[in-house]
């Protein structure tokens, strides 16, 4: 199999996509930074897996790699990690020629992005993601972030990595439970521009390179358009304004790709209810979803998700914009104030109104 390579050619980077990569790191990362100090920042599930053979590849190529690992979950994307990192960073005496390696997941990808991003106003960022919604989602298209105690993402930054490398074979060591949570977002392409996906769907491992680099491509052509989410990015959000509400209501015990999952459904049940979207895509989307191993509902009440999405950033004002998704393989914006939103939110809740 050939690296599958797609270019965000405006922001001058590279998405890598092959089985054996990881082996390869230091080579691939030499082509766009010159041998240097390399701070590995990973969880520590990860760590076990892959800190070692990541780093010796960096130690093969010339890099001088220092690890920071961060305990895995959600909990660590907070403000503390953040100055933890950057601590580590100082101490370490990183200067602005030398890197960061993001080695992990949606979590680690986005602290050590913003990590990236504050570090002497900005050091080289490679990206490794190591899990499927790492790889098709939160490693592309350059935003970071930590959750404040007041909702999720809400301390961040734009910033773009310099090459991201994807290798497949890691996810052999994914549960299946997290690979599911990757094809929530997998699906989510499908549904708002790419129907052929939806087809893939029947056996997503069988074509796994093929998978992530159509996602990259869409994620990559939406953000060239528009990197800071005014227009048409927002069509990344379909599942994800009432799915963060989700989230939130449950103490972030339920999972991004569950609750985006969840989000999906609901949005593609109240379009058929407002007369806005077709049967035919509420059961398409949903039939995906469930073979993929996702809820399709949630036992919160509208009045619980509601005031969760209120503290959203997603919210401007008074009004709001819902990504409806109107046919398979389609979804258009709408803005529309807080209250017609909420009728979206109860129609697409409530699960007997057929
Ligand atoms: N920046 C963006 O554009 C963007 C987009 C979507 C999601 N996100 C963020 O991504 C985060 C979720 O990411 P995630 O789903 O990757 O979660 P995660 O990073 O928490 O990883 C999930 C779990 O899988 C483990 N893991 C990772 N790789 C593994 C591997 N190869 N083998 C075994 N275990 C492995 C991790 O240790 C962790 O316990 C959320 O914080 C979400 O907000 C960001």
């Amino acid at each position: 199999m050939q690296t599958v390579s797609v270019r965000a050619e405006s922001r001058g980077y590279e998405v890598l996509i092959e089985k054996g990569l990881l082996a390869r790191i230091g080579e691939l990362a030499a082509e766009v930074n010159a041998p240097c100090r390399v701070a590995v920042l990973t969880d520590d599930i990860v760590e076990q897996y892959y800190a070692e053979s990541a780093e010796e590849s960096f130690r093969k190529a010339g890099f001088d790699p220092v690890r920071f690992v961060i305990p895995h979950g959600e909990a660590s994307k907070n403000p503390e990690q953040l100055i933890r990192i950057l601590r580590f960073l100082a101490e370490e005496k990183l200067t602005r020629s030398d890197m960061i390696a993001a080695l992990g997941g949606g979590v680690v990808g986005d602290i050590a992005g913003l990590a990236a991003s504050l570090y002497l106003r900005g050091v080289r960022l490679i990206q490794i993601p190591t899990t499927l919604l790492a790889m098709v989602d939160s490693s592309v298209g350059g935003k970071t972030a930590v959750d404040l105690p007041e909702g999720k993402n809400l301390m961040g930054s734009f910033y773009q990595p310099h090459r991201v490398i994807c290798d497949p074979e890691v996810l052999s060591t994914l549960p299946e439970d997290i690979f599911a949570d990757g094809l929530a977002e997998v699906i989510k392409y499908g549904q708002i521009c790419r129907e052929k996906i939806f087809d893939w769907m029947k056996d997503p491992k069988a074509r796994i390179e093929e998978v992530i680099g159509e996602c990259v491509r869409i994620k990559r052509d939406i953000v060239e358009k528009d990197e800071k989410d005014t227009g048409e990015r927002q069509l990344l959000n379909f599942g994800h304004t009432f799915g963060h509400g989700i989230e939130k209501c449950s103490g972030y015990r339920i999972s991004h790709g569950k609750a985006v999952a969840v989000g999906m459904a609901l949005m593609a049940r109240s379009a058929v209810r407002m007369g806005t979207g077709t049967k035919d895509c509420l059961e398409n989307l949903t039939g995906v979803i469930k073979n993929a191993g996702l809820p399709t509902e949630t036992d919160f009440t509208a009045e619980e998700i509601f005031s969760a999405v209120l503290s959203d950033k997603k919210r401007t004002g008074d009004s709001i914009t819902l990504v409806i998704p109107d046919r398979t393989g389609h979804c258009r914006l709408e803005k529309m104030p807080v209250e017609t939103a909420k009728e979206y939110l109860v129609c697409g809740l409530d699960r007997d109104k057929g």
